[in-house]
C-alpha cells in the first residue's frame, strides 16, 4: 500500500498524546499529506466504543469483552479511516494501535498475546504499521502524574500490579517484532523526544523512497 503507517506506544503517561499532535504539526509545516487519529476512538463508532470501555462506572465487564470492544474499535478505524488515507498515499499517525491490545489486554489483563493476537488480525486485515514509536518511560513514575491530575479512566485506575505487567509485556513484545519497532526514550525533554521520533520516521521516509 502506499503512504507511510506509524503508531506511538507506551504505557499510560508517557506523554506520546503530545509527540502525535507535534508530529502532526511537522507534517503540516513540510506540507505532507498526513492523518492524525487515535485508538480507541478514531471513527463516530469508535468513541462510542471508547466512551463504553473507559466508563468506571463499567465494573462488570469482562476481559474477554473488553479486548472485543478494542478490536471493534481498531476494525472500524482500519475500515472507515485509515486503509483509505494509506490509499490516497497519506502518513498515518495513529496514538495506540494493535501493540496496545496485545500489552494491556495480552499481558496486561492476562489474555493471552497470541490469542489477542488473533481476534486483532481478524479485525484489521492485514494493516499494520510500518513503523511502531515506542516511548519508554517508568510506568509507575508517570502514572502517579497522570491519575493524581485528572482522577483517571477505568484503564488508568487499574493498581500498579496491572501497569507493571503492561509494561513488561511491551517489553516482551519489543522482542518478539524488533523489525519495526523503535524505542523513544521519553525521559527526555519534549523536544528531545520530538527531534528523537522525527529522526526514527525520516529514516523510514527516505528507506521507502529509495
Ligand atoms: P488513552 O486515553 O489514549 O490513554 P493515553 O492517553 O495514556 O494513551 O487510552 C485509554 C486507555 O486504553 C489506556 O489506558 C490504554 C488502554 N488501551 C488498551 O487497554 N488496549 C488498547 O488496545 C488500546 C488502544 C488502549
Amino acid at each position: 500500500m502506499a503512504g507511510l503507517f506509524i503508531a506511538l506506544e507506551g504505557p499510560d503517561g508517557s506523554g506520546k498524546s503530545t509527540i502525535t499532535r507535534l508530529l502532526g504539526e511537522y507534517f503540516k509545516e513540510k506540507d505532507m499529506d498526513y492523518l492524525v487519529t487515535r485508538e480507541p476512538g478514531g471513527t463516530m463508532i469508535g468513541e462510542e466504543i471508547r466512551r463504553l470501555i473507559l466508563d468506571t462506572e463499567n465494573t462488570e465487564m469482562g476481559p474477554e469483552t473488553e479486548a472485543l470492544l478494542y478490536a471493534a474499535s481498531r476494525g472500524q478505524h482500519v475500515h472507515e479511516k485509515i486503509r483509505p488515507a494509506l490509499k490516497e498515499g497519506k502518513i498515518v499517525l495513529c496514538d495506540r494501535f494493535i501493540l496496545s491490545s496485545l500489552a494491556y489486554q495480552g499481558v496486561g489483563r492476562g489474555l493471552g498475546i497470541k490469542e489477542v493476537k488473533a481476534i486483532n488480525d481478524f479485525a484489521i486485515q492485514d494493516v499494520y504499521p510500518d513503523l511502531i514509536l515506542f516511548f519508554h518511560i517508568d510506568p509507575e513514575l508517570t502514572l502517579k502524574r497522570k491519575t493524581h491530575r485528572m482522577g483517571g479512566d477505568r484503564l488508568e485506575k487499574e493498581g500498579s500490579d496491572f501497569h507493571r505487567k503492561v509494561y513488561d509485556g511491551y517489553m516482551e513484545l519489543i522482542k518478539m517484532y524488533p523489525k519495526n519497532i523503535r524505542i523513544i526514550d521519553a525521559s527526555k525533554s519534549i523536544s528531545d523526544v520530538l527531534a528523537q521520533s522525527i529522526e526514527e520516521i525520516e529514516k523510514v521516509l527516505i528507506s521507502k523512497e529509495g
